[in-house]
């Protein structure tokens, strides 16, 4: 099994480790002061002058959930990477940590909503980098019309729903980002037929929003909703957050220094982020044979284990495989703290740290 390296040794169905246990609960997107929260109240405002009394907001759905909700519900297919222990967070082998806020979909149709916004933290092993950590947030939205809706339209209900999908994300985009040019992509997602990313033209770059779509009638069917269609999207909140604020760095997020937090307020979305200080990154070169198990997600996970937030970036600079068919992985590690000087003897001792655990849980051969 690819995940036997990093899981919980009493536990070969839990992949969970402490530093992420420990992130579970704190709700950064319920902080009124915090990027996260402002970002996720103007949403919010958006769709209530939009659908004055519609949505209903739920931000405290508990991100543990069964693999059914995660993947069954919305129709994931059994081969699906995001299965896989190294991809996602498992508890146990029927327990994960969502990995996406579409895990609720089907629960509040059940429950009889036709619109509603889920707001929450979601989780995903990865790569390390300025934009992505293993926690983040998601909103999702989702929209159920009834035949009434369309009939008069001259449309079927897939092409009204999508048509209605598109003007009310294009409005939420003007709402976000003001006056911006933007551009629709065919995508694919299990749970929804046809599929959509939106993309915006914001300082120079095609900056992807969200992915969104119109859902498959299979998910209403098995819901209570035989004979409606809907639309649902999701965006993450990092990614608009980090252009909206200029924060150049996602581990940011989770900062409790002063010299951050006190730079947000309620209501005062766009305000651009200072940057304190920027200190110095540290470069450590790392090489390896790597074996068949071998993947950088549980390289990463390694690393974070010991460095935490004082890791930046884990990238592959070379990569070759000699006569005997053995591969060579070079990883370059970036340690930077956000908040201070790093000194070389806690650099040294983290990077030892890591090459020993490199060695003893990846089972790899040190070069
Ligand atoms: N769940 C998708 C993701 O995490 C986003 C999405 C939500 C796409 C709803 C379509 C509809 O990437």
């Amino acid at each position: 099994m690819s995940f036997v390296d990093v899981v919980k040794e009493d536990d070969p169905t839990n992949n969970v480790p402490d530093t992420i246990y420990s992130k579970i609960g704190l709700q950064l997107h319920r902080r009124d002061n915090h990027p996260l929260g402002i970002l996720k109240n103007t949403i919010y405002d958006y769709f209530d002058k939009s659908f004055p009394g519609q949505f209903v907001k739920f931000d405290d759905l508990c991100p543990l959930v069964s693999t059914k909700q995660n993947f069954d519900d919305v129709l994931v297919p059994a081969d699906h990477v995001s299965r896989s222990y190294n991809d996602t967070y498992y508890v146990d082998s029927q327990t994960v940590l969502r990995c996406h806020t579409s895990a609720h979909q089907a629960e509040l149709l059940r429950e009889g909503h036709r619109h509603f916004l889920v707001i929450g933290d979601v989780y995903r092993r990865d790569s390390i980098d300025s934009t992505h950590y293993p926690v983040f947030h998601q909103m999702e939205g989702f929209r159920v019309f009834s035949p009434d809706d369309w009939s008069g339209s001259g449309m079927d209900g897939t092409a009204y729903a999508a048509t209605d999908l598109k003007k009310t994300l294009e409005g939420l985009a003007t709402h976000l980002f003001g006056a911006v040019e933007m551009r629709w992509v065919d995508t694919y997602f299990p749970f929804t037929n046809p599929s959509f990313e939106l993309e915006i033209y914001f300082q120079g770059d095609w900056l992807e929003v969200l992915g969104c779509g119109v859902t498959e009638q299979e998910i209403l069917k098995s819901n209570g909703r035989t004979d409606h269609v809907a639309w649902a999207f999701g965006l993450g909140l990092e990614r608009l957050a980090m252009v909206l604020f200029d924060i150049p760095d996602i581990r940011l997020f989770w900062s409790n220094d002063q010299r951050f937090t006190s730079q947000f307020s309620k209501g005062k979305l766009g305000v651009k982020f200072k940057p304190f200080s920027k200190f110095p990154p540290c470069y450590k070169d790392m090489s390896f044979w790597i074996n068949d198990e071998f993947t950088e997600n549980n390289l990463c996970e390694v690393v974070r284990g010991i460095a935490g937030d004082l890791v930046e970036e884990v990238k592959l600079i070379d990569n070759f495989t000699n006569k005997k068919g053995m591969t060579s992985h070079c990883y370059r590690i970036a340690y930077r703290s956000m908040e201070r000087s790093l000194t070389d003897e806690e650099i040294n001792d983290m990077q030892w740290n890591v090459r020993e655990e490199v060695k003893s849980k990846l089972r790899v051969e040190l070069r």
